[in-house]
């Protein structure tokens, strides 16, 4: 049997966990949410992690396989198999680049999907296949070297279809999510082109495809969405861009809204959903206009106790809701339980620190007024 089975969580957990290993840009960022979703929920997890272990194989039949890759009878095989081997070849994506034909074999097995959308005939096996196309673009999106290109040629629009399609049969929602994995890696890369391209007019629809995922995906799905649009606001431009008019600001504040109010309490991958909406709310509070507008959009769950027991158990969550509060000049029953003499020093954020409330007990009673007088 070629295809793995893949009626589990932690399958398509692994299918994204290729986004945890390789490329630059590691660090903190490849602790965020997309290793996040990929990995907590299977332990150990291998990039392309299957039942039985791959075979080591020599580059010369990587090579051939590339050259499989082109011809439609031998193409899904090829597939497969590179996929399951992205990691242990650490050129692939320049192998696949410069090759004769493969990238436009895989923008054809993408391509073809499309009609499978509506009305939605979308087998596991054809879902599975182009998700092993996808794994192949996402090396293209992950390599240093082909990134450039790969936005040049505006690959990522090819996966909009995907990204936007409201099935939710399992073989959609695992369309879905490998297809927000490639965006993703983009973003995870921290190469200083990738905000702006995903900034520009017409690739700018990434955006409200993510809060629609935010919304109404899987919680893989909304934390490897919410993850890109963290990632965006981290960024300058595209927190200004965010901010820039009262609708985007709000949309965005209020999915992030929702999130919290429906978060649920329990286990490791909520921690890590609720990490990335708090370091949202974060980015935000350091914004002037924004962090105004936050004030009356402040989360009631962020006031009271109902975040208590995440903050203990992670302290850096403890730490990101005191910025966050010291930031906007709001208090936390929380925070105030977490920090009861006020004594949490730690600036966690370099740039919040402008922002930063002098005195140490400000959570509790802070006057409005000193907040604004510090940010005009
Ligand atoms: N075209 C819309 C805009 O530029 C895209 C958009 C919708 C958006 N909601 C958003 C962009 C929220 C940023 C934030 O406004």
């Amino acid at each position: 049997m070629i295809y793995r089975s893949w009626d589990s969580d932690s399958d398509m957990a692994s299918r994204l966990a290729n986004l945890q290993g390789t490329g630059p840009g590691g660090g903190a960022v490849l602790s965020g949410a997309v290793a996040a979703a990929a990995s907590q929920s299977i332990p150990n997890a291998l990039p392309s992690s299957t039942s039985s272990p791959v075979q080591p194989v020599s580059p010369e039949q990587i090579q051939q396989w590339i050259v499989d890759v082109c011809d439609p009878r031998t193409r899904e095989r090829a597939l497969l198999e590179l996929s399951k081997r992205r990691e242990q070849f650490p050129d692939l994506a320049l192998w696949i680049w410069h090759s004769f034909g493969a990238v436009a074999a895989l923008l054809q097995e993408v391509t073809e999907t499309y009609i499978l959308m509506e009305p939605n005939t979308l087998s596991a096996h054809q879902s599975n296949r182009v998700c092993n196309a996808l794994a192949l673009v996402q090396c293209l999106a992950s390599h240093n070297e082909t990134r450039k290109p790969f936005l040049e040629a505006r690959i990522p629009m090819f996966l909009y279809p995907f990204l936007s399609s409201s099935h939710n049969t399992r073989p959609f929602e695992y369309l879905r999510l490998t297809s927000l994995g490639v965006i993703g890696a983009l973003v995870k890369t921290d190469d200083p082109e990738v905000v702006p391209y995903l900034l520009q007019a017409e690739n700018s629809e990434i955006i409200p495809l993510c809060l629609k995922i935010m919304e109404s995906g899987t919680d893989l799905s909304k934390t490897v969405a919410v993850f890109i649009v963290q990632k965006i606001l981290s960024d300058e431009k595209g927190l200004a861009y965010m901010c820039a008019t009262y609708d985007r600001f709000t949309h965005v504040a209020n999915v992030l809204g929702k999130m919290i109010e429906n978060l649920p309490l329990d286990g490791r991958n909520s921690n890590r959903l609720f990490k990335h909406v708090l370091r949202c709310y974060v980015r935000f509070s350091e914004h002037q206009r924004a962090r105004e507008a936050l004030r009356n959009v402040f989360p009631a769950k962020f006031q009271d106790n109902t975040f208590l027991s995440q903050l203990k158990e992670d302290r850096s969550l403890g730490q990101w809701m005191l910025t966050l509060c010291r930031n906007i000049g709001m208090s936390s029953a929380a925070v105030s339980a977490l920090f009861p003499n006020g004594d949490a020093t730690t600036v966690i954020s370099p740039t919040t620190q402008n922002n930063v409330l002098p005195g140490s007990t400000f959570f509790r009673d802070i006057p409005t007024r000193q907040v604004d007088n510090q940010s005009r």
